[in-house]
């Protein structure tokens, strides 16, 4: 049965490179995965104090809950002052707790991260690597992902035309199926 992937996108921007560039990875899956954004744009900001007297926001719990039908987690992010965007971060940290209810412990991932400069988003990619050794999710060490030049990369309706860069896409999104089934 095709793996359940939960793609999360480090930009609420509505055109948003990260968002395209999801769905591009979403239509270039191989069919053993089956991958969905999972939306964290709603979800307020994490308050321990919250979890800890026993009344977690509903936001919380629901994101909670949905992420534990997945089967793995693939990354699409931008950099934010050469690191993670806080949203991401904040969903990083929300699907974190309560101590020891962690939904990502062992959970195979893989990260992306696209920018319009010409660094690919480095510092965000390997920010967001830190929180996830630590988080016990084995990640996809190769192939890298750090896609520069985004500006020029997705035509007006949002799909990538350049031959090259599809065929890199998918060979991501094929290692991606080797690397959950391996780690499932
Ligand atoms: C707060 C902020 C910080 C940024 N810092 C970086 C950065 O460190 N490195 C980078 O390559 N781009 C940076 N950018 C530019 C983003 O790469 C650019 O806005 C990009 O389009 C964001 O991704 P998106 O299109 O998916 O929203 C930053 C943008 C914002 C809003």
């Amino acid at each position: 049965m095709a793996k359940k992937i939960a793609v999360l996108v480090g930009s609420l921007r509505k055109e948003s490179y990260n968002r395209k560039m999801a769905h591009a990875l979403i239509a270039l899956a191989p069919e053993a995965l089956k991958p969905e954004i999972v939306e964290i744009g709603d979800l307020p900001l994490y308050n321990q104090d919250l979890d800890d007297e026993g009344r977690p926001c509903a936001e919380w719990t629901t994101f909670r809950q949905h992420m534990l039908e997945f089967d793995g987690v693939l990354f699409v992010t931008p950099e934010y002052n050469r690191s993670v965007p806080g949203a991401l971060k904040n969903a990083i940290d929300v699907g974190s707790r309560p101590y020891g209810q962690s939904i990502w412990d062992r959970l195979p991932g893989a990260v992306m991260s696209v920018s319009p400069g010409n660094i690919g988003g480095f510092g965000a990619n390997h920010h967001l690597r830190q929180s996830l050794v630590f988080l016990n999710v084995p990640v996809m060490q190769q192939p890298e992902a750090y896609v520069g030049g985004a500006a020029q990369l997705f035509d007006a309706k949002g799909s990538i035309s350049d031959v090259k860069t599809r065929d890199f896409l998918a060979g991501f999104m094929k290692a991606f199926a080797a690397w959950v089934e391996r780690n499932s």
